[in-house]
């Protein structure tokens, strides 16, 4: 696929992307050994919640399998995607959350609407990073979290492999990248917020469960829910392990408003 250029261009280029791909994430998800994976991967992106948070947004939503979360443990959950094709299918995941089809460059909410912000795999395939951030920030009450997880590229075997799969896959766009751990914080510090924790996750689970529409050789493996079990702890010993983390796939950053940020909106 070719790469989107601006971001209206962007936007249309999500769009068609995730109609097609909105059959293949139902099906992602419908193994028990998927499923275990995904709510271990929303438990840790859950710990960073604080526990007064009542408004919770989860910016591109997509299938609606994290909101489903979200909405069964703070009712009134709010799900945006630009793609509406996403959304049909979130609404048999979730029939009581409210659903937005938007752009995320272009949140349509008042300011301090949310008390935390989820955002799963969303941020790379926008182009303009700090205003997708910096939306978010507005979106926020003063007190509100803003909570992501995204691709990780610290690793350059990693990144070598997602610039391939970008570059020759129909199901990415050549414009969407990685981050490095760094570079996303300083993007969160550029957005006005000031980072409250920074940790990796996923390296042997999030590569053999949780693209079974890419990768699916654990649906043929006896065992396979006990088999993700055991790697899951592995992954948490990996990615809390210093020489080790730089083999995770994902970073996942949490962060509030920064005090100076709300004189400056
Ligand atoms: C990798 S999928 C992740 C979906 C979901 N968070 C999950 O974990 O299954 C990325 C999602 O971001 C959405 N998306 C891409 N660009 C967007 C934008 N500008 N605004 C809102 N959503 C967007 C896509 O439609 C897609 O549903």
């Amino acid at each position: 696929m070719q790469p989107s250029s601006g971001s209206n261009d962007n936007a249309a280029a999500q769009i068609e992307l995730h109609r097609a791909l909105a059959p293949r994430y139902a099906y992602r998800y419908s193994f028990e050994f998927s499923r275990l994976f995904q709510e271990d991967w929303h438990a840790c992106m859950l710990r960073l919640m604080p526990a007064g948070a009542r408004r919770v947004l989860d910016l591109g939503c997509g299938t609606g399998f994290f909101l489903a979360e979200l909405e069964r443990l703070r009712p009134g959950a709010v799900g945006l995607d630009i793609s509406h094709a996403m959304l049909l299918v979130s609404e048999q995941y979730v029939p009581g959350a409210r659903l937005v089809t938007a752009d995320a460059e272009k949140l349509p909410f008042k300011g301090g609407s949310f008390d935390t912000v989820f955002c799963k795999g969303s941020l790379h395939h926008t182009r303009d990073h700090v205003r997708f951030l910096e939306n978010c920030r507005r979106a926020l009450s003063k007190d509100g979290v803003l909570i992501m997880s995204e691709p990780c590229n610290d690793n350059f075997l990693i990144r070598w492999a997602r610039y391939l799969l970008y570059r020759f896959s129909p199901h990415f766009d050549l414009g969407d990248q990685g981050f490095t751990k760094s570079g996303l914080l300083e993007l969160y510090r550029k957005a006005g917020f000031e980072v409250t924790y920074a940790g990796r996750y996923g390296v042997f689970a999030y590569l053999f469960a949780g693209f079974p529409d890419h990768l699916g050789v654990l649906r043929f493996v006896p065992g396979n829910a006990s088999l993700v079990r055991a790697m899951l702890k592995l992954d948490r010993w990996i990615c809390s392990t210093r020489f080790l983390r730089i083999l995770s796939f994902q970073v996942v950053v949490a962060g509030k408003p920064a005090p100076t940020a709300a004189a400056n909106p």
